[in-house]
């Protein structure tokens, strides 16, 4: 299938910059990756709502064993930037202890979401924690955090699709777009 080179959200324009077969062959890699190291230990993938729930869809096929799938929901952008504090909206009701948790996120800018989030979590005292990012920004990293899986380091321009939105648009396209 081939997606469109140019698409609009709102009121906005963006350009192709990962077709979908790019985007799914990575996630297949990533996959095979925690499959080696995770497979006799059934962990739970947990979600970042709303970003991470088509490559959360993906990753977790991929990983073929047995595994759970758990979502919460935390919020720190509006539009175009980061607000800078986090919010919980949905929060973990799996209980995690002793559990190998694998947290998901589609994309991680300044870092801080997940910085905030991860205090959180170990308090909940699972068995490790470990995270899975399908993009990263490493240009506007500001908050330190080991990330253990990346499917792509992209430059530091606002993009969607993939789960990723502006204001809640575009998540459904197949491929990722940046801002033209
Ligand atoms: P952070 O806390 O700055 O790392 O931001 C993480 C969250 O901001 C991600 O989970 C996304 O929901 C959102 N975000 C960051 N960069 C982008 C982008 O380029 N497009 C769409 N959403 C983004
Ligand atoms: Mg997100």
């Amino acid at each position: 299938m081939t997606e469109p080179q140019i698409v609009k959200a709102h009121d906005l324009t963006f350009q192709l910059m990962m077709s979908e077969e790019k985007v799914l062959a990575r996630v297949e890699e990533m996959g095979k990756e925690l499959k080696e190291k995770y497979q006799d230990k059934n962990p739970i993938f947990l979600g970042v709502l709303n970003g991470a729930f088509i490559f959360m869809a993906d990753l977790a096929r991929a990983f073929e064993e047995q595994c759970e799938v758990s979502f919460i929901k935390l919020s720190s952008y509006s539009g175009l930037e980061s607000r800078g504090e986090v919010a919980t909206v949905i929060g973990l009701t799996t209980d995690v202890e002793d559990r190998h948790v694998i947290v998901v996120e589609d994309i991680i800018d300044t870092g801080k979401t997940m910085h905030d989030f991860l205090p959180i979590l170990r308090k909940m005292n699972p068995a490790s924690v470990a995270f899975a990012t399908f993009l990263l920004k490493p240009d506007a990293i500001k908050y330190e955090f080991p990330i253990d899986y990346i499917g792509f380091e992209i430059p530091n321009k606002f993009v969607i699709g993939y789960g990723l939105d502006y204001n809640e648009a575009a998540r459904n396209l197949r491929g990722i777009y940046q801002l033209k």
